[in-house]
């Protein structure tokens, strides 16, 4: 069995956490880590845990017209295809255990692109693991704010335990 991390990334810093979550994960079983372009349909998933991460946008999750905005200040973006609000919005029921994360300003802005993804996936049947976590940037395209990518790795190994994985024997 694997474990599914999907990310949306503009700038590259959910990505970058997405990869410390992933090592975290990585103690327990095996992980693949995708970007929500390159992803499997959400209903085809044979998975014991999927974690979703992206940036929040809007006090929400991307669309179109704010990922424009990212390209207009970056010029490219890592996620130019699937938005991951589309991935999610499968139209089957999914019965996953799932856990979400996004990434924020450090700032005191409502609004958290992983309670929308938990909302949407609850809504379809999926089973949260744990609650949304926000990890912090410290502007529109960055850097992590010092000390998150650890704490990333933390939450990933965590979030492995709560659905009954154990630490592989070294
Ligand atoms: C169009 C746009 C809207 C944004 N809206 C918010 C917001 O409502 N709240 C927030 O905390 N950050 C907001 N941000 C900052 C993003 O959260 C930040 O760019 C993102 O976390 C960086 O991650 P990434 O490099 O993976 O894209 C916004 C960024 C963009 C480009």
């Amino acid at each position: 069995m694997t474990a599914y991390i999907v990310y949306e990334s503009m700038f590259g810093n959910t990505a970058g956490l997405a990869e410390s979550v992933a090592a975290g994960v990585a103690t327990c079983l095996p992980v693949e880590l995708v970007e929500v372009g390159d992803a499997p349909m959400i209903r085809d998933l044979v998975t014991e845990l999927l974690i979703v991460g992206a940036p929040t946008h809007v006090f929400g999750l991307s669309r179109p017209r704010t990922r424009d905005d990212a390209v207009d200040r970056a010029g490219q973006v890592i996620s130019d295809g699937r938005l991951m609000r589309d991935w999610i919005d499968s139209r089957s029921a999914l019965s996953l255990s799932v856990a979400t994360f996004d990434t924020h300003v450090n700032a005191p802005i409502p609004g958290s692109a992983a309670k929308t993804m938990a909302r949407l996936l609850t809504r379809r049947g999926c089973t949260l693991v744990t609650d949304p976590v926000s990890f912090q940037v410290a502007g529109t395209d960055g850097p992590v704010v010092s000390g998150e990518l650890e704490r990333a790795t933390e939450w990933g190994a965590y979030v492995a335990r709560r659905v009954g994985l154990r630490p592989s024997p070294a």
